[in-house]
Formats: structure tokens, C-alpha cells, sequence
């Protein structure tokens, strides 16, 4: 294994919500933080020799049959520990203290009352900051060297030090928004108990990337599927930082694209980049196969197994190529650990599925990232804020805002009204706010008037959400006169468009897609 040249704090996550949002928070404060099942080994601990342990937990009880616990050695490895909520509770229960269930209701919003004005944890932190407590147990009395710190007026635990043994923990949450202080209780534990250095930032990780890309793929060729979105553009960017001419990369245009995305890209990583960038222009092939189809799994399988034929007739042409570069990112990592796996609503496509006999090691340089630090990363390495800030764009494309059947007419005419849309959102300040906007063209004509005369033409509906993670999301609430805009411009700029919808339908029960 190849370690890292920063100081590191491990999260073993007792499923628990929060622990991706203590993650997120404490690389915010420049300290690398990694998720790990909460089962590892002393020895694997050791192996990532962390300045610090974090126990988070959900809202079960460490009193339930079978519920889960750290293995036991971790409290003798001179690390420091800090339980959160389940975390402490498991803490306090191995170190010799009672959990129990409360005398009376605990959840919700509380105050804290600091106990001890010396405490490592609490330094700084306002007294009578408010706190958030999860329902459930609370710890009745601790194990010897433990100092109760801070209270609530229902929870007399709140907040507990075992300087001695560098164990420490809060019952309230800590990444909660809800807790004033959670931030600064955070800092407290990572500067004052860990020593951490605050030594992880973007530029750190990129030389240290390049390091590990250089030793792993040695003189050795990598391929690299270009899409033009954020995360294959980043790999790509990163690992040609690297190793240079070592990468190629293919971008295939499979006529699904929005309007002048092919040529974007090309400028980007061809002519200002200087990548290495195989084109293939395969917008004849994929119309063909998909003349006479409206079914939405029926175009996504029809794109999908022609992607991989375009992609593998590209690799054979490269030869000799030793990896394949994907741009998985840490909250995949983190889907495919959990063991609750959320069903799959459409058949997503990527490179998985191309043939054996093409064997690639893959090559996964962001799996440690939150979407939002690629972005930062693809900052850092100088790519244009058009694709760094991009919206999302489904793989097979306008073939799925599409609805009915995809022509080469109606997709011209979809990348018109996409065009328009997208250049109002961002000339009205709007695009960013937005977390994604698309345009569809509906399988229906309307009755209009044009130039004073009747006008049976196509309907098109936009759509514009709010979400983190694209698993819910909210429509876009948008000033009415921005829309009044779009809709008159699309009307009048576009022909073959006579009517402009726009979609108020949430996730669920909608989904973002139209197919
Ligand atoms: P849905 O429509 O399922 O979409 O709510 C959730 C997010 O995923 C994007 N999406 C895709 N992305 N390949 C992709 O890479 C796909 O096949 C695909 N289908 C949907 C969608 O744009 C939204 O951001």
C-alpha cells in the first residue's frame, strides 16, 4: 500500500447517517478523514496509522442482541477515540459505565451547560450553545478517569474526557446542523487531542497522486473514457498530469450530445490540454439502432451495448493497454460497503460489461472524493469552470429527454431548446443555484398560432431540481419572469415549437429523467 503524506482520522461508521457528514466536515478543516466498516482489525488500524479514531452511530440501542461493537483492542492502541451519540455509548459501556434507558424524553433541541472550563473538547465552545440529542438510551454513570465535562438539563453525560486513556465523547450529534458548536467541538478533538497538522488540501493530494499513479502503472499504457462530464474529465486531467502521452483517451459521439459538446471537448483536452484524444464519431450508428424505438429500457440497452462496441473497437485499436480509468467516487465507494443497497429504478450504463479477453486493472485516482472536492480538484488542474461546474448528463443522453422516438430532427431541435435554456439559467445568475436543468421534447403536437396562422407543432417541458444527491430532489422554484423569457424565446427562436411546459413534480414521486 502507498500512504499518504497527510495525517489521517478514521470513521468507523456504525451506520449512521451523520458519519458522511463528519467526513466531509473534517476534510473541511484540512485533516484527511476516512469512512471504514466499523469491524476492522487493530491490525488493519494500524496499517493506516490514524492520529485519531471517530465511533458514530445511528438511533439503535448497543443494548439490542447482536448490535454491532469495535473490536475490543482498539482502546488499548494509544489512539485517541471520540464516541458520538452510539459511539460514546459503546465507549462508556466497555470502559466499565452503565447505558440505560432514559427516565424521561431526551430527543431533540437542548442546551449545554459547560461542567469543566478546562476541558480539551469544549475549549471555545459557547456555554448554553445549543445541541441536538438523538432519542433513545443515555449513559447513567461512567468507568473510573472519566470527567463529565458537559451536561443538558435531561442528559448529565453530554459531554465526557478520559484524558488518561484518550477516550472522548459527546451523546449529542455532531453533524448535525442543529449543534451550534459541533464545528469547533470537531477542531477541539483534531488540533488539542490528536495533534493533527491540517495538512490535507487539494494540492497535497494531487502530488501525492501522482505519485501513486506514476509507481502503479509504471511505463504501462491507461485508457480513459472522456465523456466531457466532471469526474471522467478530472481523471482524465489528473492521471495525464501524471504519465502523460501514457494516456489516451476516447470520447465517443454518439449524436445523444447537447449542442457544440463535441467540440468543447475536443478544445479542452485535445488542443489546450494536449491529451492524447481518440474521437469516434459514431452518431450514424447509434441513430440507426435507434430508429423506431420509444421504449425507455429499450433505448438504454440499445446505447449501452453500442457504447461498449464503439469503446472496445477503440481500445483494440490503442492496444496493449495495461488500465482502464474510471472516475469513481468516494460516495460509490461507500454505496457498494453499505448493506443497504437501494434499488436500482433505471439500468444505469458504463464501461462495466466490456468483453474478458479486454483485461484492464482499473484505475480509480478519485476514489477518496466527495463530489464536491473533484470539482475543487478540477480547479486546481485548471479546467474551465464550464465543466467543472456542469450539471449532471445521463450517459445515454438526449435519447432519454427524448420522449417517444429519437430522430435526427427532434434531437436538433431538443439541442435548441437546451441551448436556450442553459444560456438563460447562466445569463440570469441561475445555473449554479440549480443542481440540475433539463429540457425534454414530448411525444406530442399542439394546436398554435404562427405568424397569424394555425400551428400544429412539437411541446416541449423544462425541468430544473434542487438535490444533494440526486436520490430526492425538489423543483426548482423560479421567478416567473425568467420563465416567461425562456418560453417566448424558445417559441420564437426555435421552429417546429409551439408550446413550453414546465414540470413541478418532486423525486419522488417523479424521477430527475423523463425515461
Ligand atoms: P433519475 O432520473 O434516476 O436520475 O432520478 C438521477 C441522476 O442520474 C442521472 N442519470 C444517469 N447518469 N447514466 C448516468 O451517468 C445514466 O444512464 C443515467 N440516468 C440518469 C440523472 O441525470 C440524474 O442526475
Amino acid at each position: 500500500m502507498i500512504r499518504n503524506n497527510y495525517d489521517t482520522i478514521l470513521i468507523l461508521d456504525f451506520n449512521s447517517h451523520y458519519s458522511q457528514r463528519i467526513a466531509r466536515r473534517i476534510r473541511a478543516l484540512n485533516v484527511y478523514s476516512k469512512i471504514v466498516d466499523p469491524n476492522i482489525s487493530v491490525a488493519e488500524i494500524k496499517k493506516e496509522a490514524p492520529q485519531g479514531i471517530i465511533l458514530v452511530g445511528g438511533s439503535h440501542s448497543i443494548r439490542d442482541i447482536g448490535a454491532e461493537r469495535p473490536k475490543g483492542g482498539i482502546y488499548k492502541m494509544g489512539i485517541p477515540i471520540f464516541g458520538i451519540g452510539y459511539g460514546l455509548q459503546l465507549i462508556a459501556d466497555a470502559q466499565g459505565g452503565e447505558v440505560a434507558p432514559s427516565f424521561e424524553k431526551t430527543g431533540g433541541q437542548s442546551t449545554l451547560t459547560i461542567e469543566d472550563p478546562h476541558s480539551s473538547l469544549l475549549k471555545g465552545v459557547n456555554s448554553h450553545s445549543k445541541v441536538w440529542l438523538p432519542e433513545g438510551d443515555l449513559i447513567h454513570s461512567l468507568g473510573d478517569n472519566f470527567k463529565r465535562v458537559g451536561s443538558t438539563p435531561a442528559c448529565p453525560y453530554a459531554v465526557v474526557e478520559n484524558s488518561k486513556e484518550g477516550l472522548y465523547g459527546t451523546q449529542f450529534s455532531i453533524g448535525s446542523s442543529q449543534t451550534e458548536e459541533g464545528d469547533k467541538i470537531l477542531s477541539n478533538f483534531l488540533f488539542n487531542i490528536c495533534h493533527c497538522e491540517a495538512n490535507w488540501n487539494m494540492e497535497a493530494f494531487i502530488d501525492d497522486k501522482i505519485e501513486e499513479i506514476k509507481a502503479i502503472v509504471g511505463r504501462k499504457q491507461v485508457l480513459c473514457g472522456l465523456s466531457g462530464g466532471v469526474d471522467s474529465s478530472v481523471v482524465a486531467t489528473l492521471i495525464h498530469r501524471a504519465i502523460g502521452d501514457q494516456l489516451v483517451c476516447v470520447f465517443v459521439n454518439n449524436g445523444l450530445l447537447r449542442k457544440g459538446e463535441p467540440d468543447l471537448v475536443l478544445e479542452v483536452f485535445r488542443d489546450n490540454f494536449n491529451i492524447r484524444l481518440q474521437y469516434a464519431d459514431a452518431e450514424n450508428l447509434f441513430l440507426s439502432h435507434l430508429k423506431g424505438v420509444s421504449d425507455p429500457e429499450e433505448k438504454r440497452k440499445i446505447i449501452g451495448r453500442l457504447f461498449i462496441e464503439v469503446f472496445e473497437k477503440e481500445a483494440r485499436a490503442v492496444g496493449d493497454i495495461a488500465f482502464l480509468a474510471q472516475g469513481t467516487l468516494y460516495t460509490d465507494v461507500l454505496e457498494s460497503l453499505s448493506s443497504d443497497k437501494s434499488v436500482r429504478i433505471k439500468s444505469h450504463h458504463n464501461t462495466g460489461g466490456l468483453p474478458e479477453d479486454l483485461k484492464f486493472t482499473l484505475l480509480e485516482p478519485l476514489k477518496e472524493l466527495f463530489k464536491d472536492e473533484v470539482r475543487i480538484l478540477g480547479k486546481t488542474l485548471g479546467l474551465p469552470d464550464e465543466i467543472v461546474y456542469r450539471h449532471p448528463f445521463p450517459g445515454p443522453g438526449l435519447a432519454v429527454r427524448c420522449v417517444g422516438e429519437v430522430t435526427k430532427e427532434r434531437l436538433d431541435t431538443l439541442r435548441e431548446i437546451d441551448a436556450i435554456y442553459i444560456e438563460e439559467l447562466r445569463e440570469g445568475g441561475l445555473y449554479g443555484e440549480i443542481w440540475q436543468a433539463l429540457a425534454c421534447l414530448l411525444p406530442v403536437k399542439s394546436v398554435g398560432v404562427r405568424d397569424g396562422k394555425r400551428s400544429y407543432e412539437e411541446v416541449c417541458s423544462l425541468r430544473a431540481v434542487l438535490s444533494e444527491d440526486a436520490v430526492t430532489a425538489d423543483w426548482y422554484h423560479f421567478p416567473p419572469e425568467i420563465l416567461q423569457r425562456i418560453s417566448s424565446r424558445i417559441c420564437k427562436e426555435v421552429p417546429r415549437v409551439n408550446r413550453v411546459l414546465y414540470d413541478i413534480t418532486g423525486k419522488p414521486p417523479g424521477t430527475i429523467e423523463w425515461e
